[in-house]
């Protein structure tokens, strides 16, 4: 069976209006959804072992705000095997279970000196020269995917009409992808403040092009959880970053839910 099928027999045949890859730390926002229904990856075919701490392999399908999602808890990443391709069988996933909109969220490094950890980040467009692309070795025309307008501007309109509405303070800015596993260096933080961007991260980008791919409306949201490189005193860590991202989760959890009315509501409007 397909993983597609077995989320359909799992949790039921009605539409669902949003996908939500949760980021480090951020996974308990699943632990919300009501009338849930817990597939384990490894349940799920072709869907990838998830190898790092704060990031636990399983898709909750529920409610949230009276809108039915499907949630990811947690992805794997480039780093793990350099394969930028290994969340394809999850956004394939996603576009067989026809769902139209996909909200990627992350930790992120902070390159503007007043975007403090807890800050949080709406993605406004990404910079993506420093790691392979994920439709390399796609054939045929459809790979040659337009990224303007990538982070949907419907729904970044949606993602600042939740935060208000949550009285959450939000940044928008560029998210820049590195594959890591390193940290940058300081002289790589000032060139990548150079080409303008704001956040940095070691995930969320491959899988939104493939999402652009499959024809999927992105979101995107970063959990600033310290400052780069060269920015602060102390050198950036993963506990750093799990740690922070479990304190900020709770502003993060505030947008998704304001988002998801906002959401909610334009579906309401288009019935
Ligand atoms: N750099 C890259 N990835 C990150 C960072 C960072 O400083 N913080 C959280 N993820």
């Amino acid at each position: 069976m397909t993983a597609a099928r077995i989320i359909r027999t799992a949790a039921g045949e009605a539409p669902i209006a949003c996908a939500i890859i949760l980021g480090t730390g951020l996974g308990p926002l699943a632990e919300a959804l009501e009338d849930a229904r817990v597939i384990p990856y490894g349940d799920l075919p072709g869907f990838p072992p998830v190898g790092v701490s704060g990031h636990a392999g399983r898709l909750v399908v529920g409610t949230l705000e009276g809108c039915r999602v499907a949630v990811l808890q947690g992805r794997a990443h480039t780093y793990e095997n350099g394969d930028p391709r290994v969340m394809k069988p999850v956004i394939d996933t996603l576009a067989a279970l026809a769902i139209p909109r996909l909200l990627v969220t992350n930790a992120a490094g902070s390159l503007k000196p007043d975007m403090l950890p807890g800050s949080i980040m709406a993605i406004e467009d990404h910079i993506a020269l420093f790691g392979p692309n994920p439709l390399i070795g796609q054939h045929g025309d459809g790979r040659f995917v337009p990224m303007n307008g990538a982070y949907d501007p419907v729904l970044r309109r949606a993602i600042a009409g939740g935060a208000a509405r949550r009285h959450v303070a939000l940044f928008e800015g560029i998210y820049v992808w590195v594959t890591g596993p390193s940290f940058e260096t300081p002289a790589e933080i000032r060139a990548l403040r150079t080409l303008g961007a704001d956040a940095v991260g070691m995930s969320t980008v491959p899988e939104v092009i493939l999402a652009r791919h499959a024809g999927i409306a992105v979101a995107g949201l970063s959990l600033i959880t310290n400052l780069a490189a060269g920015l602060a005193p102390d050198a950036p860590s993963h506990a750093e970053t799990k740690t922070v991202a479990a304190a900020g989760a709770a502003a993060m959890e505030a947008v998704i839910r304001g988002f998801l009315v906002e959401i909610g509501r334009a579906e309401a409007r288009h019935d």
